[in-house]
């Protein structure tokens, strides 16, 4: 089926912009971090990768998020680009924050970043600015140590679903 013609004054109505936006494959991460004792965390397919010098990343946060104003107070935040056989890890991540982490093998660095001990690649990040919009804030991430694993497949998140990379 090919798209309809674009025009102008279309009702851009949440659920049709959604259905619009997933059809965009992307990675997810968990962005996670240890404030007061404490992991919190959550998952987020809006990732992408910015600069390089400096080195930045960034994510959007629904403004509706209970975990963000917690999270965004953590010295260091930890960002986990999660493999295909995260799909269940994920989900938890996004579900009750009370049982988000676990089961989880994870590592905190001294300044509270927290990353799952089998993701793809880490990041170790400090919050570099953030910018309104709209019913998100844009996190931009400047990042202070990475690695990352050459063999395994990212998750892979489209059309509201779970997915990976063909080969
Ligand atoms: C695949 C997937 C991707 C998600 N991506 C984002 C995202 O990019 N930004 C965001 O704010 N929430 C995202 N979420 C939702 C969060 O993980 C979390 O459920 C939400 O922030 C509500 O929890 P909170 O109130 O504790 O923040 C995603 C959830 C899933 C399952």
């Amino acid at each position: 089926m090919t798209a309809g013609p674009l025009t102008t004054n279309q009702d851009l109505d949440p659920a049709r912009l959604r259905e619009a936006f997933g059809i965009f494959p992307s990675g997810v991460v968990a962005v996670a971090s240890e404030v007061e004792g404490e992991l919190i965390g959550l998952a987020a397919s809006s990732f992408t990768s910015v600069s390089l010098e400096p080195a930045l990343v960034s994510f959007s946060v629904a403004n509706t998020s209970k975990t963000w104003p917690t999270l965004r107070r953590a010295a260091h935040l930890g960002v986990t680009i999660l493999a295909d056989h995260h799909g269940d890890v994920c989900r938890q991540l996004a579900g009750p924050v009370a049982h988000r982490f676990d089961g989880l093998a994870v590592t905190a660095t001294p300044d509270g970043a927290v990353t799952l001990d089998d993701g793809l690649a880490m990041f170790d990040c400090t919050i570099y600015r953030e910018v309104e919009a709209g019913d998100h804030t844009l996190v931009l991430l400047q990042l202070h140590a990475v690695t990352h694993a050459d063999t395994a497949q990212p998750l892979v998140f489209h059309r509201s679903g779970f997915g990976r990379i063909a080969g």
